[in-house]
């Protein structure tokens, strides 16, 4: 198992960059099946769930040809129905975009019930709601999910009783290629959602209102290939500049949209940290005075619950009293035992966490228990003074490009060690 060791009290100073967003390039690699062509995609982040997505793609047939560390090419024509690799879809939430794809492809799609973060449950009823809604038939067996439309996909309305970002990626996908009209009432509104509709309308598809709470897809007779760079990561962005804040440094987070990272920002600001706004970058700067803040995490344009953990470090070292509710995930708090080994003072009650401000982190063996929670650990022991190891970083690997390389160019003391050297 790998770690990382970070020797923290260093404030981060420059430039970081930003890959291409994680959960935008699933729902895309996995829409390509839909296309039934040949889609270059640029921008894909260099994460270990982009590449679990990209053989999953391969295993059902397609041919991926790698052209550069971030760009793609993938003809899925040769791709074959019912031809999941369930072994690596278990493992990963995003593969259930396989179910939209193959369903509005086939007429019928088997796959494994997702895995991915532990974050309570995670039910899937948006999703087979409105699959039925277009005409498909959909039953769980054993530790899978079948789908299987008789006729050709008819459009429908759909109205999502949870604006979940998974249900509308699925349904948007499914639909693109029915009969006649979908409109799905109370959609996410996530930039995720916006960079599927767009991805899947330069293939041809008519979808208008993403980014709203209504979209419209009317069905196409045939989607066809192009080329397509994916939307920067608002959650890496937003990662490092509260590392920016905790650690009292000044960094520029580079190739972002600003506008996206607005509930972070806001956020930030409120505590005293100073945010400037370019047009691809924002530049975080914090002399180390926090005020305290609450925060209670949403749905797009709320504050991303994906945001939880890193910025309730955050709020561990502002002065007095903070809050954070979170109002998306059923269990997002498992985070804060590791935190309290590092010297925070967290009281979690239901979906409320009340954090009481500490001077400082203290180093500590920790562990990453999610991907984002991992996030959050590395940022705690960045602050701390001491050398903090932090164990099962292949969480944090799932979505975080070279996070190594990318804290050392801006002065975090961080390395990454092996059992065996260890
Ligand atoms: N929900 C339902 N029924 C459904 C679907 C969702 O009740 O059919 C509920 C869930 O239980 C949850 C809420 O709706 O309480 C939100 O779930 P959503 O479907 O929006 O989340 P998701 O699609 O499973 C994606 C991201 C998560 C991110 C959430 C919220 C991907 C692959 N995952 O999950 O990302 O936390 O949206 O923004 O896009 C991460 O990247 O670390 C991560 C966990």
């Amino acid at each position: 198992m790998d770690k990382l060791c970070i020797s923290g009290g260093r404030p981060l100073l420059g430039k970081i960059n930003i890959g291409g967003m994680k959960n935008a390039a699933l729902p895309i690699i996995f829409a390509t099946i839909l296309v039934n062509d040949v889609c270059v995609l640029e921008n894909l982040p260099d994460v270990s769930d982009i590449k679990t997505a990209l053989e999953i793609v391969r295993r059902m047939g397609a041919e991926i040809e790698q052209i550069d560390n971030f760009t793609y090419r993938i003809d899925t024509r040769p791709v074959h129905s019912n031809s999941v690799p369930l072994d690596l879809a278990k493992n990963m939430r995003g593969s259930y975009y396989v179910l939209g794809a193959e369903l509005g492809r086939f007429g019928r799609s088997y796959t494994s019930l997702p895995g991915g973060c532990n974050l309570g449950a995670r039910p899937i009823d948006q999703h087979i709601k409105g699959f039925e809604a277009l005409g498909a038939t959909v039953t769980c067996i054993d530790d899978g999910i079948s789908c299987i439309a008789e006729n050709k996909l008819e459009g429908a309305p759909v109205y999502m009783d949870v604006a979940s970002v998974g249900a509308t990626v699925n349904i948007m996908i499914a639909a693109a290629t029915a009969n006649g009209m979908t409109v799905i009432d109370n959609a996410a509104r996530e930039p995720h959602i916006v960079d599927l509709a767009n991805f899947l309308n330069s293939c041809g598809a008519n979808i208008s209102g993403a980014g709203t709470e209504v979209i419209k897809i009317r069905g196409v007779d045939k989607l066809y290939g192009g080329t397509y760079a994916i939307i920067p990561d608002m959650i890496e962005a937003g990662t490092y500049m509260i590392a920016a804040a905790a650690t009292k440094g000044d960094l520029i987070v580079n190739n972002v949209i600003p506008r996206h990272l607005e509930a972070t920002t806001r956020k930030l600001v409120e505590m005293g940290v100073e945010v400037e706004e370019g047009d691809d970058y924002v530049r975080v700067r914090s002399d180390g005075n926090l005020k305290k803040a609450r925060v209670k995490t949403d749905f797009y344009p709320g504050f991303p619950t994906d945001m939880n953990p890193q910025f309730c470090v955050l709020l561990c070292l502002a002065e007095g009293e903070s809050k954070i509710t979170e109002s998306v995930m059923d269990s997002r708090f498992k985070y804060t035992d590791e935190l309290v080994r590092m010297g925070a003072k967290i009281t979690v009650t239901g979906r409320d966490a009340k954090i009481e401000g500490i001077d400082a982190f203290r180093p500590a063996n920790v562990r990453a228990v999610d991907l984002r929670a991992g996030a959050a650990m590395v940022i705690a022991a960045l602050s701390a003074n001491g050398t903090t190891v932090i164990d099962d970083i292949y969480h944090i690997e799932r979505g975080y490009e070279d996070m190594v390389g990318k804290l050392r160019s801006v002065g975090a003391d961080i390395k990454k060690i092996s059992d065996k050297l260890s």
